[in-house]
């Protein structure tokens, strides 16, 4: 891999990629621009040609061309080395140690999707209903619907299968990009289509929806060699100048909020795509930012995904802010619908998300009731456990403390209490149980299986409760899985057997946990106040293998 960092590094010059983000000017033997954070107001930002790297005084790093495309584009090493490899004209799969059968399909599958994506364009044209849809019930311009590569699915069940094997795709292919559905016919089918494009502008999905009121409404390429929902980031691609820009991003829950957003010219705005937000979303976002602004609904599931992001961002260094002033509005597209405008000042006008769960808690309880006010205390001090920085924790405490109107001192031996509890079942479950319960290898069969299938077998129906891995070599490895399981097989059917595997690797696992759970109970004594509730753990788990 090293050999390949100095042949892209001897082929681009260091002026001619920072180039393209910084203007840079002439300053003796180096070259000086404004830093591309945003911070500085005399350039700051110093671009050595002779020795190929770049510094920046403001914010502080500096670093050769693959540090820079991964800070100002957030990326990860592999995926810097990948752009640049492309920009110098380096065939990496040289380098690389036995995968470029990988690379090569990855290449192949993101060409079907690209073809898929311009075949749904021109359809989009020819279909007046889908023209209606878009332009005057999602009130897209022009500008939108070329920026986000919109188009349409027509109705008829091979269309796309049928141009797209004239252009050469095999069957399999199409199955691996996720385009076909269980009959191998084409998975979308008279929806509005929206692709999902990479950070390097590449199509690697879809989510699709229906024109009308039918269900479901919107339909998702499943997870494939390209498109991995808990790491895929929707809009970033058309969001990540303007985020760097003005130094923020905006998260919103549907992806048609982010083409309302963008249209409306807040162009900071991306979503999670039909996925709760994870950690390695908000670790992408944070490397392009620290402002991050959450735009959820008020209801349950907003606070919940609220929560759930600041818990995930504890040690990230994050600002996590909520925008909520949506004027009666169920979301941003609808509240740009109104009026653009009043987006534009909502998302100014924000929050620190602590602040907005504190109160949306107290809107749920009734903070003169002795009850209520425990409960308050228990989920305010849960929430504030996640604060690290002790200034802003106790600030949130004495805020708590008095609308309780408790001394402070009590809420923080009450938080003390807790957390010790919550530290003691931390260690007890520590000492009881090894860390890393061994996994069978017939499990970790099944598991491979599973994962090959879900790679490499276009499974649509079934949702396969396994992470899909980002190592090439494993890919690798995977793909030989698959093969080897289908070796023979004249006409398998893999959704079928995905569900029977899963259903047997459920089995199993309930299996494994009935035997760990009964190992338990036998070091328990009988008026043991945890032995009732294992035998019915049991007795529930011994049901459902029925
Ligand atoms: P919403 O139902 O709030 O949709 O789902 P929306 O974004 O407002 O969509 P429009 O305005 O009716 O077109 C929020 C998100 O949940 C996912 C999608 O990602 C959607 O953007 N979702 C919803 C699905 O994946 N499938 C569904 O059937 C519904
Ligand atoms: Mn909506």
């Amino acid at each position: 891999m090293n050999d390949a960092k100095e042949e892209i590094k001897s082929r681009l010059a260091v002026e001619d990629v920072v180039g393209q983000y910084v203007e840079l000017k002439r300053a003796g033997r180096n070259l000086k621009g404004h830093s591309p954070w945003g911070v500085d107001k005399t350039p700051s930002f110093m671009v050595s040609p002779e020795k190929g790297i770049w510094h920046d005084f403001s914010a502080n790093k500096g670093g050769d061309i693959f540090t820079f495309v991964m800070e100002v584009e957030g990326l990860s090493f592999k995926e810097a080395l990948e752009k640049l490899a492309e920009k110098a004209g380096v065939d990496l799969s040289k380098y690389r140690g036995g995968n470029p059968n990988i690379t090569k399909k990855k290449l192949r599958l993101k060409e079907a999707l690209g073809l898929a994506t311009k075949y749904y364009q021109a359809c989009l044209v020819r279909s007046e209903p889908a023209r209606d849809y878009v332009f005057y019930k999602r009130h897209m311009n022009r500008g939108t619907i070329s920026e986000f590569q919109i188009g349409y699915s027509p109705a008829s069940g091979k269309a796309l299968r049928t141009a797209l094997e004239k252009r050469g795709f095999t069957e399999r292919e199409l199955d691996d990009a996720g385009l076909l559905n269980q009959y191998k016919s084409d998975l979308f089918k008279n929806r509005m289509m929206v692709p999902f494009i990479d950070t390097g502008g590449s199509i690697i999905g879809f989510t699709a929806r229906v024109l009308d009121k039918s269900e479901p409404k919107y339909l998702n390429t499943p997870e494939t060699l390209l498109f991995n929902k808990s790491r895929f980031i929707f809009g970033l691609y058309n969001a990540k100048e303007a985020i760097r820009r003005s130094g923020f991003v905006v998260i919103v829950e549907g992806n048609m909020d982010v083409i309302s957003s963008h249209q409306a010219g807040v162009k900071e705005a991306v979503a999670t795509s039909g996925t709760a937000m994870t950690e390695q979303h908000l670790k992408t976002l944070s490397k392009l930012t620290s402002d991050i602004r959450l735009a959820y609904d008020g209801d349950a599931a907003g606070i919940k995904a609220t929560e759930r992001a600041i818990m995930l961002a504890g040690d990230l260094g994050i600002e996590l802010t909520v925008i909520s002033n949506y004027h009666g509005a169920k979301d941003p597209d609808e509240l740009i619908q109104k009026d653009p405008a009043l987006w534009q000042q909502a998302v100014e006008e924000r929050v620190p998300a602590v602040d907005w769960l504190l109160n949306k808690y107290e809107e749920n309880l009734n903070l003169r009731s002795a009850p209520d006010k425990k409960k308050y205390s228990d989920i305010a001090l849960k929430l504030l456990s996640y604060v690290k920085d002790e200034v802003e924790r106790a600030t949130y405490e004495e805020k708590v403390a008095s609308r309780l109107g408790v001394e402070v001192k009590i809420l923080r031996e009450k938080g003390d209490r807790l957390n010790q509890k919550l530290e003691q079942a931390a260690s007890h479950r520590y000492l009881k149980k090894p860390q890393t319960t061994v996994v069978p290898e017939h499990i970790k069969k099944l598991e491979n299986s599973l994962l090959a299938l879900k790679l490499f077998g276009g499974i649509t129906k079934t949702d396969i409760p396994l992470e899909v891995p980002e190592d090439e070599v494993r890919i690798d490895e995977l793909e030989l899985v698959f093969n080897n399981d289908h070796e023979g097989i004249k006409s398998p059917n893999y959704e079928k057997e995905a569900a029977e595997l899963l259903k047997r690797y459920e089995k199993e696992l309930n299996k494994q946990k009935i035997a760990e759970l009964t190992e338990k109970l036998a070091t328990l004594n009988e008026d043991d106040a945890k032995y009732d509730d294992l035998i019915r753990e049991i007795n529930a788990l011994q049901k459902s293998q029925k």
